[in-house]
């Protein structure tokens, strides 16, 4: 798409919900500076979410615990200025709407004010239902996170798949109802059992955005670096490497190293040079000086 054309038709809020109504799946990656928030936008994404991921993707924590709300502004901001089309979402860290719903409220505004958000993720079910309410309220969307949610890290035990059983599963039902009647207009389910995100689906009005939930769910997020091949460690089952960026660049990197090592980089025609009569002039005066 032709970033200067102002024919964008803008992803909102209410296309989302009836995406849903009209069975259309709905695409969400996530990005964390200018340039990626242009390939996913430009690639014609619905949503793209600047996720606490960035934690471990780009700022090379163990977890998406120390992030803060700052770090995010930081990033949101670079990805607003990337973004024209997609509806831009970006996760409340952890901290910054743990302590009361009017932190959650202020960090929220700060996410949409001051980093140019179109809504807000946050992470837990019926625990955080009136903290969503209350932001719907301030006319902040918001999407819900359940199943396995990383923030929750420590108390979890791990990165394991949630709802395995009939009370854990009757518990992740709940919450995502819970969500809904508080107003979240979308709810992201990571790493839950297949059925369970398909019941789930089949029960909300409101899109159901899987991440290690199925191919049932009303739409489906990837982490930028999983999809593009750019990710350490051994990647999770659900994840589906679209590209091998990490082996492509790796290539290209030492491919510059050994150019420029062995002197084929840059090469005169990769240089500037004076005009020809800049050229003759100083080829005189050095002449003259010897
Ligand atoms: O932070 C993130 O990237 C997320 C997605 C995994 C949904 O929350």
């Amino acid at each position: 798409m032709d970033q200067s054309s102002s024919a964008v038709s803008k992803v909102t809020v209410p296309i989302i919900l009836e995406r849903k109504l009209r069975g259309e799946k709905t695409t969400c990656v996530t990005a964390y500076d200018y340039s990626a928030a242009r390939l996913v936008d430009e690639a014609g994404m619905d949503m793209i979410l600047v996720g606490d991921s960035l934690a471990q993707v780009i700022l090379g924590y163990d977890s998406t615990v120390p992030v803060t709300l700052e770090d995010m502004l930081h990033h949101v901001k670079a990805v607003r200025r990337g973004v024209r089309r997609a509806l831009l979402i970006a996760d409340l860290p952890f901290g910054s709407y743990q302590l009361n719903r009017e932190q959650g409220v202020a960090s929220a505004i700060r996410l949409l004010k001051e980093g140019g958000a179109e809504a807000v993720k946050l992470e837990g079910g019926r625990k955080r239902a009136r903290l969503v309410r209350k932001l719907v309220d301030a006319q902040i969307p918001v999407v819900g996170h359940i199943g396995l949610t990383p923030q929750s890290v420590h108390a979890l035990g791990g990165y394991q798949v949630q709802g395995r059983t009939l009370d854990s599963a009757n518990e992740l039902l709940a919450d995502a109802e819970a969500l809904e009647e508080a107003g979240a207009f979308a709810i992201v389910l990571e790493g839950i059992p297949r059925e369970l995100a398909a019941l789930i689906t089949r029960r909300l009005r409101i899109p159901t955005i899987g991440i290690g939930a199925g191919p049932d769910c009303d739409g489906q997020v990837l982490v930028f670096h999983d999809l593009a091949g750019l990710s350490y460690g051994p990647p999770a089952k659900f994840v589906r490497s679209y590209a091998n960026l990490r082996e492509t660049l790796h290539e290209a990197l030492t491919r510059f190293r050994d150019d420029v090592g062995e002197g084929r980089y840059p090469e005169d025609r990769e240089s500037y040079h004076w005009p020809a009569a800049l050229r003759t002039e100083f080829a005189k005066e050095t002449a003259h000086q010897v």
